[in-house]
């Protein structure tokens, strides 16, 4: 899903009732702004076999890149758990591979928390084999 129109947190609270996530009961939501501006959204999608598990992350960097785009600027996601959900480790590494170290990641509460990073921040060091986009 890409649009201009909204404003990634109004994006990804329409996308949150939709994640699927009835094994863990812990719905996210995650919006990707791209270099052209475009929003992608994605939402966590479990499965019965709990390692396939796909983060809200994930889904937006695929929506991104699906859409011909190779470059994001600032990444949203959206909890409803008190504390705002910061990335996985395995999302931030896939985040730095379309992203940079002054990429924006902003962490968000339902309740209303919210915490702001960049991804240097949260992936210091991060492994990058050549830069391929
Ligand atoms: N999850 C995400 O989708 N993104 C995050 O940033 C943290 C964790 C998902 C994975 C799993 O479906 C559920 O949250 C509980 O770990």
């Amino acid at each position: 899903m890409a649009t201009t129109n909204d404003d990634p947190l109004t994006l990804a609270r329409a996308a949150l009732p939709h994640a699927y996530a009835p094994y863990s009961g812990f719905p996210v939501s995650a919006v990707v702004v791209s270099e052209s501006g475009r929003a992608y959204v994605g939402v966590n999608v479990e499965n019965a076999a709990y390692p396939l598990a796909r983060c809200a992350e994930q889904i937006a960097v695929g929506a991104m890149v699906a859409a011909g785009e190779r470059r994001l600027r600032e990444v949203l996601v959206l909890s409803t758990s008190p504390e705002p959900a910061t990335p996985c480790g395995a999302c931030r590494q896939i985040l730095y591979e379309f992203g940079d170290a002054d990429t924006v990641v902003v962490c968000r509460s339902t309740q209303g928390s919210e915490r702001r990073f960049t991804l240097g921040e949260l992936l210091p060091e991060a492994f990058r084999l050549r830069d391929e986009r």
